[in-house]
């Protein structure tokens, strides 16, 4: 399955290109977005990197990864949503968008379109989302697509210097298709 294009309502999902880098460094070189992630913020080789990573797993088969941009209406990356495929029917859900375009609800379209894709394409039975505890945005996410709460990862992730915990949330096929309905 590549590459991939999944419309949005207002962002489209597509593969990631090498043309990216600049936009990808945008978002990975901010501490404004990475101090929430699980990696510290990185160089402009890192980035053209982490492109060719992506690159190069999306054409595995069977594929496990789906790194995917979030494209605006002028097919500009202005984020990232990615969907890792872990153990059976089972994927972790993980998202950024420019902090220069925070708050128009571009995560949450993102996220519920790779979300959907998840379910609906590749008949996934859960998806995951590794939180940190004061990451209110994306807490609201988790919460309005339905996210349930199952509990806390205690230092779940090493990220600035130092461990952290992460709330973990997850929806199951069967309540997304249900809410869908
Ligand atoms: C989390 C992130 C992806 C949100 O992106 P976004 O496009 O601004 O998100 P949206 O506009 O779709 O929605 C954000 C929601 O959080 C809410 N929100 C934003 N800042 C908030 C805050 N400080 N406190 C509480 N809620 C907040 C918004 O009100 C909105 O909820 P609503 O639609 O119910 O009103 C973005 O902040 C980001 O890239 N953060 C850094 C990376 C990250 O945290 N990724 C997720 C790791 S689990």
């Amino acid at each position: 399955m590549y590459p991939i294009t999944i419309p949005g309502r207002v962002i489209t999902l597509r593969e990631l290109r090498p043309d990216d880098a600049a936009d990808a460094l945008a978002i990975i070189g901010d501490d404004r977005v990475t101090q929430w992630l699980s990696f510290d913020s990185r160089d402009h080789a890192a980035a053209v990197a982490m492109i060719e990573g992506a690159v190069t797993r999306a054409q595995l088969a069977p594929r496990t990864e789906y790194y995917l941009a979030v494209a605006d209406a002028e097919d500009r990356m202005i984020g990232f949503a990615r969907l890792g495929l872990t153990g059976h029917q089972a994927a972790k859900l993980g998202y950024a968008i420019n902090a220069d375009h925070w708050g128009h609800g571009y995560a949450t379209d993102a996220a519920r379109t790779i979300i959907d894709y998840g379910f609906q394409e590749l008949r996934l039975h859960r998806i995951t989302a590794a939180i940190g505890p004061d990451n209110a945005a994306s807490i609201a996410i988790a919460n309005r697509l339905g996210m349930q709460y199952e509990g806390r990862l205690r230092d779940h992730v090493f990220t600035n210097g130092a461990w952290r915990d992460s709330l973990l949330y997850s929806i199951l096929a069967r309540e997304w298709i249900q809410a869908a309905g």
